[in-house]
């Protein structure tokens, strides 16, 4: 495992940009196994920034992302695919038909599963995976339990993550109860890992991810097994293991 100090947000999205550039450089029809949330944007928009200035080429890029909330069709602001496309494929040369998200919109949640662990394998595997992580080490959406979900699968969503996102709705019942989400097999499957993580708040996760006994209950943890993945922290999420002396 290989851990990059940044000293910001922006110096944590630059590194981590420079890592997945490198993979669109090395293999220009690579697989990027790509993520949502707050803590890739900055990523993303310096992929953007490069792309613009010519040096990047998305034409023969694939993606699959971990995640999507059960129910959102694609065009709804709160769906990860609408997400992904207006923070990357939008502004890119990348061929939206080759981008995948779980389909939210299919019901039948065994077949949206097997349909997505289908899709991934078909590509021939994921090159490179990029991942945040959660306050409790969770990652997709792969909540602490008892056992590490091996492949694609629903997940109900917490109460606290359902009240959470219920500001971007109108009314609690549009807000979405389930999700389905890549397992732990799928992501310790992609051939390289890239795990960012911002601020404080992820410090606990990140020494617990990296340095505490592999277990369920972290999620993360799993991928001390990994045999290559890249961490890009900013110091503020990095501060627990700068303390215990472990950087
Ligand atoms: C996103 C995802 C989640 C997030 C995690 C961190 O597709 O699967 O696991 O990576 O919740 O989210 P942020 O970056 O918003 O702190």
């Amino acid at each position: 495992m290989i851990i990059y100090a940044a000293k910001d947000y922006q110096d944590m999205s630059r590194k981590a940009a420079n890592i997945m550039s490198a993979q669109i450089i090395m293999k220009p029809d690579a697989v990027l196994g790509l993520a949502t949330g707050s803590t890739p944007v900055g990523m993303y928009r310096q992929l953007v920034e490069w792309y613009n200035k010519g040096d990047l080429d998305f034409s023969r890029i694939s993606s699959v992302n971990l995640d999507e909330y059960r129910g959102l069709s694609g065009d709804n602001e709160q769906s990860y695919r609408y997400f992904m496309n207006t923070n990357l494929f939008d502004h890119v040369n990348i061929d939206k038909s080759r981008t995948f998200v779980p389909n939210g919109l299919e019901e039948d949640s065994d077949k949206a599963c097997a349909d997505y662990n289908e899709i991934i394998r078909s590509m021939g595997g994921v090159d490179i995976q990029l991942l945040g992580i959660g306050g409790n080490g969770h990652i997709g959406f792969n909540e602490p339990g008892d056992v590490f979900e091996k492949e694609t699968h629903v997940v109900d969503l917490t109460e606290s993550t359902i009240q959470a996102n219920s500001r971007f709705f109108e009314s609690m019942d549009e807000v979405p109860k389930q999700a389905y989400t890549m397992g732990i097999k799928n992501i310790m499957a992609a051939r390289k890992i890239l795990l960012v993580a911002t601020g404080a708040a992820k410090a606990q996760a990140l020494y617990d991810s990296l340095y505490g006994p592999i277990t369920p209950n972290v999620p993360a943890s799993i991928l001390q097994l990994h045999n290559d993945v890249t961490v890009v922290a900013d110091e503020d999420a990095l501060s627990l293991i700068r303390e215990k002396g472990l950087l």
